[in-house]
């Protein structure tokens, strides 16, 4: 529950791949569904629910939901979010970080959500790229 160096947290993921036998991307998807689906799912409830009724409307919210949770870690470098409503079943959800490397977590994540919110989605990675000093990626969500 206090900030330490993003050095750290690479060299667990180094060391767990190791361990695990499992490559980095494979072992970051798994947490990111491990993260939602044990963790959120126990400890912030609550917070996922009050962000949306469903995983479109909590998506869309998204761009937001770092903010509220500043208000309980101010500390922290959040992650940044942007969603294009492309049609009724179409979402595409633009990921920025200074954080290199970590779409992978990012994909588990939403496959995390679509089972802690029931609803079925197909989820693609379909660009990474930088754009000023930060790690972009783009995945589009079919439901
Ligand atoms: C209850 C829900 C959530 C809480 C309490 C939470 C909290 C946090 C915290 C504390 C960090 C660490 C940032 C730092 O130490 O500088 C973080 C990072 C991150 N969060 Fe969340 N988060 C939540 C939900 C989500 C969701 C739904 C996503 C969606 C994809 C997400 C994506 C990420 C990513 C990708 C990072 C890594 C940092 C980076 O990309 O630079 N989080 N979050």
């Amino acid at each position: 529950m206090t900030n330490y160096s993003d050095t750290v947290t690479y060299a667990l993921v180094v060391n767990a791949s190791k361990i695990l036998d499992m490559n980095i991307q494979a072992l970051l998807f798994e947490f990111g569904k491990y993260w939602v689906l044990t963790i959120a799912a126990e400890k912030y409830a609550a917070l996922l629910h009050s962000a949306g009724k469903g995983l479109r409307e909590f998506l869309v919210n998204l761009p937001n939901f770092h903010s509220r949770v500043m208000l309980y870690y101010p500390e922290i470098t959040p992650p940044e979010f942007k969603v294009m409503e492309l049609s009724d079943t179409t979402l595409e959800l633009h990921y920025f970080s200074k954080r290199p490397g970590l779409h992978p977590f990012v994909s588990g994540i939403l496959e995390g959500l679509s089972t802690f919110f029931e609803t079925p989605a197909r989820i693609e990675l379909i660009e990474t790229s930088m754009e000023d000093e930060y790690h972009k990626s783009v995945f589009s969500l079919h439901f």
